[in-house]
């Protein structure tokens, strides 16, 4: 059963800082800054956490900030919000459209640590605590090195979560709403270089060299196969060679040939299968062609995977304050990539889709002229607010 007195609270307080959390929302699109560099909007939120009256640390992946707020015998509860925005010149033009040629919150990164104030701020006003709740500011999620970088500066060892729980703004389902996945909601993200090394020669004399250019052409074919013979069909996975660089001129074979790529997928075993893949490819090439390849092989980020013991409680908190007809299941997860997975690897955790799509405005994130509707962040504060509260009191 829902907590009326309590539900009713956590409303009336959202409801009283809704503008101030706007506000704030918009200072950090007018004043993007990129990722290790967001100075100005550390001072920011720190300034709130004093006006909260929230004891915090910095000094987390240079700009992050942990605050800490309760002092209850139950769990740890912690939930993340990023704060860095990309560098992208904004072509839309809402009246707080951002003031730095070249930069733009356009991943929405300004509301989301607009909600993170807003539940510090509820969960402050509140008063006693069941647990303790463990706010992450976090730098530099759009390079996938802020999560780190928190951890490895000893986030962890400051305050230990026995859960955390994320979230993202979605344009693809309205504001009011919060999506969800039963199991993997971000794909993994590796990259790869591949130096194909042949011997150059003159284009009319094609049997005195030994080809890169032809080599790597059937190795881009080759690659392709991996996902449509080797994946099974109902796995998500890709692999996308983005980057080729080889030749100078066009009656000369050259010496190598360069290409870069990117890997997704949603499933461990599949990552683990698909670098393998590669490699035995790049194998199988040498030997065909009778030339030398080379193949690194980065280590990104691991899949977000929803802890279902996790996200059945903070779906029953959300669904018993914004109402269960606001709660949708999201069919597939994205094959984009959240280094929220640094977190969601270590603890038990969950993350959502706060629905944010701005009614005649049909955009996308990281689109110059992204914009969301800012009445995704009194939603999410409430229900985010909830769900810390109620995990904070699970055994
Ligand atoms: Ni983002």
């Amino acid at each position: 059963m829902p907590d009326t007195t309590l539900t009713a609270r956590i409303d009336a307080i959202t409801a009283e800082i809704t503008e101030d959390l706007i506000r704030i929302r918009r200072w950090m699109h007018e004043n993007p800054e990129l990722g290790f560099e967001e100075e100005q909007t550390s001072a920011m939120i720190r300034g709130e956490l004093d006006k909260a009256g929230v004891e915090w640390k910095g000094g987390f992946g240079k700009t992050g900030i942990c605050a800490t707020l309760g002092g209850g015998n139950g769990k740890v509860i912690a939930l993340r919000g990023d704060f860095d925005a990309l560098p992208i010149q904004e072509t839309g033009t809402p009246p707080y459209a951002s003031k730095v040629p070249g930069k733009m919150h356009a991943c929405g990164h300004d509301a989301h640590t607009a909600i993170l104030i807003g539940v510090v701020r509820v969960l402050a006003r509140l008063g006693a605590l069941p647990g303790r709740a463990m706010f992450i500011f976090q730098p530099a999620e759009e390079s996938l090195g802020g999560a780190q970088a928190m951890l490895e500066d000893g986030l962890f060892e400051h305050c230990d979560p026995d859960v955390v729980l994320g979230y993202h703004n979605w344009p693809l389902i309205p504001a009011g709403t919060i999506g969800w996945h039963p199991a993997t909601a971000f794909a993994s993200t590796d990259s790869f270089d591949i130096t194909v090394t042949g011997k150059s020669g003159h284009g009319a004399h094609p049997h005195l060299s030994k080809d890169p250019i032809v080599a790597a052409a059937a190795l881009i074919t080759g690659l392709q196969t991996i996902v449509s013979r080797q994946v099974a069909p109902l796995s998500a996975a890709v692999v996308s060679i983005g980057r080729i660089d080889g030749g100078t001129a066009r009656n000369q074979i050259p010496d190598t040939v360069r290409l870069e790529g990117t890997t997704r997928s949603q499933d461990p075993a599949v990552r683990q299968m698909i670098r393998e893949a590669i490699g035995a490819q790049c194998a199988g090439i040498a030997t065909q062609f009778g030339i030398d390849v080379a193949v690194d092989f980065f280590h990104g980020i691991p899949p977000v995977v929803n802890d279902r013991e996790i996200l059945d409680p903070v779906l029953d908190a959300v669904r018993d304050i914004i109402g269960a007809g606001k709660v949708t299941e999201l069919p597939q997860g994205s094959m984009g990539s959240e280094d929220f997975a640094e977190f969601s690897t270590r603890k038990p955790s969950a993350h959502l889709r706060i629905g944010s799509h701005l009614a005649g405005h049909e955009t996308m994130l990281h689109r110059s002229d992204f914009d969301l509707d800012e009445t995704c962040i009194p939603t999410a504060v409430r229900a985010l607010s909830l769900a810390m509260l109620r995990l904070m009191e699970r055994k």
